[in-house]
This record gives structure tokens, sequence and C-alpha cells, in this order.
């Protein structure tokens, strides 16, 4: 069965669709966000600290869960573990997909509205105070068009899904990708050219560490995980797709590297020119929808880059969206035998069926409101990233060290990378770190939800 699986076609090939599943509206909607409301630069060294001490260990053993086993998620834990209940890890992930795609999208659907306006010269309207927080709260809340949006965003997913690994998504990263960094780079030049930029700086790379709370810590923390797509088994199902002779370390430091610069040039371009033009960094998850339009119609050349902007957005989403949906898709080729059109177009529609519901439930029509204030698309994604996906990390390096084991895990690191040094005892401490860091940032969130 795994003799005639599919392969990436190059190392950068890989590189860039792993990469280009880790860089999302993580890096560009929630870590500047997040760290505008809980402390800029400090948030941003916690940050940072999480990537190297759990993202990296994590993502590697995900990397060689996967191209051990050259399978998906679920097939991949059984038969490291000889079809144990550690199979139950990789479902955790498949059901973390269906989640998280189905909120995911609906936010995908958003970033192709605003191109959209962008691109058709209505940001102008925005310069109005107020008036692009009202546009966003009675687009969310309506009905029908961001349904629409959402239906196209997930359509999209399901036709690169369906080329195949190499020519689907394989081929749109390395355009997809380039197109993203070029886009970036744009912005960045935009926003440091700003007058009062160097305000946005300091902001981001100058730690006033008394501005960092707990809860900006566990932040940071999840955050880390989510980033670079860990905790469900993506990386797993891309790892699946390498050949032996890969570097598998030399990988992993490209994707968390460009995952890292990433976030921080999203972060430049966008506290740049809220702090140059004024603006609260601490307005939370509205800045990307509401601040930015705002302040678009005030800077030269704002509607172009507007547009720029939101395009970035969408292609940032997409690639991201594409790996989640193949985590379910390459799980039922593998184990049940489907052809990868069937997966794709069946788990797509059910997906975007419940992404439906997510989207509706922003407005007047929430499927939870009889129990909760809470919104249906407010429960996939804090049922995700606070629980799930850091169960899922967890569980991951604790098999690393009490079932595959700390020395097979290390032979299968070793093999094809061109320099590895680490013993035995430092790989053991290293994931035990890991492990209680996640355990911690797992049994805050609980502690939160029952207080
Ligand atoms: N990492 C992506 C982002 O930053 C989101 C994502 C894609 C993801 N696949 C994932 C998150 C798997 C967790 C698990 O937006």
């Amino acid at each position: 069965m795994t003799s005639n699986r599919e392969h990436w076609g190059s190392r950068a090939g890989f590189i860039l669709a792993a990469a280009g599943s880790a860089v999302g509206l993580g890096n560009i909607w929630k870590y500047p966000h997040m760290a505008g409301q809980h402390g800029g630069a400090a948030f941003t060294m916690v940050y940072l600290l999480c990537i190297l001490v759990v993202g990296l260990p994590i993502l590697l053993a995900e990397l060689s869960i996967g191209r051990r086993t050259q399978l998906n998620p679920v097939g991949g834990f059984s038969l490291l573990s000889n079809n144990s209940n550690w199979k139950w890890v990789g479902f955790l992930g498949v059901a973390s997909a269906f989640t998280i795609l189905s909120f995911y999208s609906v936010v995908g659907g958003w970033t192709i509205k605003y191109t959209v306006l962008a691109l058709t010269g209505s940001f102008g309207k925005f310069s109005a105070t107020g008036a692009a927080g009202d546009f966003f709260d009675a687009f969310v809340k309506n009905p029908v068009e961001p349904v629409f949006w959402h239906l196209v965003f997930m359509g999209l997913c399901v036709f690169i899904i369906d080329r195949g690994v190499k020519a689907g998504i394989e081929r749109w990263s390395k355009v997809l990708m380039p197109v993203l960094l070029g886009i970036l780079v744009l912005l960045v030049f935009r926003g440091v050219t700003l007058d009062g930029a160097g305000a946005g700086l300091r902001f981001l790379f100058s730690p006033k560490w008394g501005d960092l709370d707990a809860s900006g810590v566990v932040l940071a923390l999840g955050h880390s995980f989510f980033t670079i797509s860990l905790g469900m088994g993506t990386m797993i199902t891309y790892g699946s797709y390498l050949r032996r002779e890969s570097d598998l370390i030399q990988s992993a430091l490209w994707i968390v590297a460009l995952d890292t610069f990433i976030a921080l040039m999203a972060g430049i371009a966008i506290f740049t020119a809220v702090f140059a033009l004024g603006q609260n960094p601490a307005e939370g998850p509205g800045l990307i929808f509401v601040v930015l339009p705002s302040l678009f119609p005030h800077m030269p050349g704002g509607q172009f880059f507007a547009a720029l902007f939101f395009f970035l957005l969408f292609v940032a989403a997409l690639t991201s969206a594409i790996s989640i949906l193949e985590v379910v898709t390459a799980y039922f080729i593998d184990e049940k035998g489907w052809s990868r059109t069937r997966a794709t177009n069946t788990f797509g529609a059910i997906i975007a069926s419940i992404g439906v519901l997510a989207s509706l439930s922003n407005g007047n029509y929430n499927v939870l409101s009889p129990v909760t204030d809470l919104t249906f698309m407010d429960l996939l994604d804090k049922a995700s990233s606070k629980y799930m996906l850091p169960l899922g990390g967890m569980l991951t390096a604790v098999f690393v060290l009490t079932r595959w084991g700390v020395d097979h895990f290390r032979d299968e690191i070793k093999s094809g990378a061109k320099w590895f040094q680490l013993n035995k005892q430092v790989i053991t401490i290293i994931f035990v770190i890991a492990s209680l860091v996640v355990a911690y940032i797992f049994a805050s969130e609980l502690v939160a939800l029952f207080r």
C-alpha cells in the first residue's frame, strides 16, 4: 500500500508546502492582535521562546512519525504502537481537522470579500470614524454573503486537494508562497516608510515586561503550537509524503524560520501603520478587519495596499486550509481505501456544511443560542485551539517518550540528516520539557474553563 504512495517532487517543494501550512491566519491575523493586546514585544519574546522549546521538538516528532510510517496520523500511531489505543491520538487529529477547517474557512471567505472590496475601490467609505466597524459587524451577521464566500473558499480547497500532493498542494504552494513573500515585503516597505513608524517597531521589539500578564504567557504557548500547525497530525501527513533520504532537521528549521519570519514581518507591516496613524494596537480580533480598513484610506496608495494585504491574507489562509483538508483525505485514502476525489468531495461538503452553521452563528441563527451566549463559530475555535490541539501535541510528545521510544525516534531523524549530534539523554530532556510545558497550557485552560 505504501510503496506507491505519492511523494513530494523536491525538497523546496516540500518546505514551501509545509511552510504554507504553517503560515496562515495564525501569523497575519491572530499573532498581531494577540501581541497588540498582551504587551507587544514581551509577548513576542515569549512566543519565540516557545517556538524553540516546544514547537521545534514536536514538529520533528510529527514529521518523523509521518516519514517513518508513510501513513496518515491514525495509521501512523497505530503502526508504531502495534495497533494499540494510541491510534486515538490520530483520530483526535482527524476530528480537530473538521473542527478547525469549518471555522477557518469562514474567515477565509471574509478575506476574499475584503480583497474584492479593496479591488472595487470600496475602501474609501471606511475613512469615516466607525464606518469600518459597522460594516464588518453587518457583514458577518448577514445570513447570505459570508456563507457564499465561505463556500467559494472551501470549493478552492477541494479543487486543489483533489489534484493530489504534487500537482495540487506542492504546485500551488510553489506559486502562492513566493507571491505571499513578495506582497509582504511591499507592505513592510509601505509601513516603515510612513511618518511615525518607529513607534510601531518599538512596540513590537522593545519589551516592557510589566505589560505581559499570565494569560499572555498561556496564549503565547498555545499560539506557538497553532502557528506551526502542530497537534493534529498535519505535519505527520505532510511528513508521510517525504522520502527516507530527506533531511528532517534541516526541513524543520526552514519551516519554523519561515513561519516566524513571516509573522514578524506581518507584525511590522501592521503595527507601523497602526502607530503611524495613531490607532489603538489593543483592538483585539477586529484589528485586521476593522482597524486596518479604516487606516488604508488615509495612507498614500492605500487602496492598492489594501487589496494586496487582503489578497495576502487569503493566500496564507488557503495554503493552510488545504493542509487541514489533506489530513482527513489521507486518512480515508489510506485506511478506508477511498479514492482521493471521493474523499475530498465528501469531506469538503461535510466541513462546508458545518462551516455554514458557524457563519450563521455570528448573526441571528446561532445553533447554540438555546444553551449559551457563545457562538457556534467561537465554540469551534476555542475547542480546537485551546483543548484539542494542545492535547494532541502533548500526547505526541508523550508517545515519543513512552511508546515509540527516544532511540527509534533518534534513528529516524538521523537518517538523511547531514549533521546530528544530540544523544538520547538530551532528546529525552527536551521532550520531557516540551510535554510539561504543553501540559501546563492544557491544565491552565481547563482551570480557566471551570472558574
Ligand atoms: N498554522 C496555520 C496558521 O497559522 C493554521 C493551521 C493549519 C493549523 N493546519 C493546522 C493549526 C493544523 C493547527 C493544526 O494559521
